[in-house]
């Protein structure tokens, strides 16, 4: 009798000892999903909504990286990924150009905008080129509804 209990004793601690183990476990995955600044990754897709059949031409650089340059079709789509560092002054400056001599440019990726911590942050940031300025997706409206003057302006 005393064998038994002692060994219902063992079992018993055991399984707490299980259960504190895979607490541990859950844990640890659960540190491993929270977004850690160092590894995230942003992108920026650009698409040309000039209309009218107008091809984009555009050349984005930041002060490590030149992109080169890249030339859009009508509703055509390019995109680039990268790590904004993490003193937050990451820039992606853009030049565009379009037929009969249209020139301008825009900051298409501004840490200060669009970073995680910022007013309007985005990880996915999708833009629409139009001839009136850029437009930015926005996720709670469903449409590309985050739109700027060519200086850099907020729209609304
Ligand atoms: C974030 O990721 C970097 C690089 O993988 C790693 O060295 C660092 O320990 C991580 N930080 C946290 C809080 O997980
Ligand atoms: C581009 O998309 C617009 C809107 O969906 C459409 O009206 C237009 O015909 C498309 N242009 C081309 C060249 O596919």
């Amino acid at each position: 009798m005393a064998n038994i209990q002692r060994t219902q004793v063992l079992v018993v601690m055991i399984i707490s000892l299980l259960i504190q183990i895979s607490l541990l476990q859950a844990e640890t995955i659960a540190s491993d999903v929270h977004p850690n600044i160092s590894t995230l990754k942003s992108m920026v897709r650009i698409t040309n909504r000039l209309g009218d059949g107008s091809t984009l031409n555009l050349h984005c650089k930041s002060s490590d990286d030149n992109l080169g340059l890249q030339i859009l079709a009508p509703n055509k789509s390019w995109s680039f990924t990268f790590r904004p560092n993490i003193w937050g002054t990451t820039v992606f400056y853009c030049h565009f150009t379009w037929p009969r001599g249209h020139s301008t440019h825009f900051y298409i990726y501004d840490d200060f905008r669009d970073g995680v911590h910022r007013g309007i942050p985005c990880i996915y940031c999708f833009w629409d080129i139009s001839k009136d300025g850029p437009c930015r997706f926005n996720e709670a409206t469903d449409a590309f509804d985050i739109c700027y003057y060519w200086n850099g302006d907020p729209k609304q």
